[in-house]
C-alpha cells in the first residue's frame, strides 16, 4: 500500500465527471482538482493577453505562467472558454506545461481525485481506481444547455458544441481523451446525478479494497 489513493476520472464534456469527482472527493475526504480549468484558463488568459489560440507557443507560455491562485475567475465556467480550452488542449506543448502541476497534485500522500481526459492515461497512469464516465451527446448536450440557462443559447447550438468538442478532445489517433485500458466505463446517460455517484461509489469501494490489500 505505498502508492497514494488516486481516483482518476476521465470522460467527455458534460458526462457528469465534474460533479462525481466532487463528491468522491467528499466522500473520502481527499482533495479534488478539475483539469480542465487549467486548460480554460490557458484558453482565456491567451485570448486577453491577444494571443492566437492556434499559436503553441504562445499558448505554451501562458500555461508555463499559470498558478492554482488564478483558477477562481468565474469566466472559465463559460461556453466560451470552453470552446478556448479545447482549442489551446490540442497542443502537445500546453500539455507538456501543465503536466508537472497536475502529477504533483497527484502525488501527494494522502490521496486525490482529478478529472479530465488523460487523468487514467497519462497523468495518473498507476491510479488505483479509474473511471470513465460518459453519456450520450443529446443527454451532455442537455445537461450543459441547463449550466448555460443565464448564457441564452440554444440546445442546438450547445449538442454541436459537444459533438465538437468530442471530435477535437478525442476524435484522432493519440488524441488527449481516451479511456484506460483498465478504467471501468459508467454511462450516466439513463442515470440521475444521485444515482451515477452511487454507481461510482461502488466502483471506487471495489477499488479501495483491492487498494489496500495490495
Ligand atoms: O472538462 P472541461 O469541459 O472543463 O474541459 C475543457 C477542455 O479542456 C476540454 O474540451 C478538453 C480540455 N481538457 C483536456 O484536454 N485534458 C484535460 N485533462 C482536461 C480538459
Amino acid at each position: 500500500m505505498t502508492a497514494p489513493f488516486v481516483i482518476a476520472v476521465d470522460g467527455p464534456a458534460a458526462s457528469g465527471k465534474g460533479t462525481i469527482a466532487t463528491r468522491l472527493g467528499a466522500a473520502y475526504g481527499l482533495p479534488v482538482l478539475d483539469t480542465g480549468l487549467l486548460y480554460r484558463a490557458v484558453g482565456v488568459l491567451a485570448l486577453r493577453a491577444g494571443a492566437d489560440l492556434d499559436d503553441e507557443a504562445a499558448a505554451a507560455a501562458v500555461a508555463r505562467g499559470l498558478s492554482a491562485g488564478l483558477l477562481d475567475d468565474p469566466e472559465f465556467r463559460t461556453r466560451g472558454a470552453g470552446e478556448a480550452a479545447s482549442r489551446v488542449a490540442v497542443h502537445p506543448a500546453v500539455r507538456a506545461a501543465l503536466l508537472e502541476m497536475q502529477q504533483a497534485f497527484a502525488a501527494q500522500a494522502g490521496g486525490s481525485v482529478l478529472d479530465g481526459r488523460d487523468i487514467g492515461t497519462v497523468i495518473a497512469p498507476h491510479a488505483p481506481a479509474k473511471l470513465y464516465v460518459t453519456a450520450s451527446p443529446q443527454v451532455r448536450a442537455e445537461r450543459r444547455w441547463k449550466q448555460l440557462a443565464g448564457e441564452g443559447v440554444a440546445y442546438d447550438e450547445v449538442l454541436a458544441d459537444i459533438r465538437r468538442r468530442d471530435a477535437r478532445d478525442g476524435g484522432r489517433e493519440n488524441a488527449p481523451m481516451r479511456q484506460a485500458d483498465d478504467a471501468v466505463l459508467l454511462d450516466t446517460s439513463e442515470m440521475t446525478i444521485e444515482q451515477a455517484t452511487d454507481a461510482a461509489r461502488r466502483i471506487v469501494e471495489a477499488a479501495r479494497a483491492r487498494w489496500v490489500n495490495s
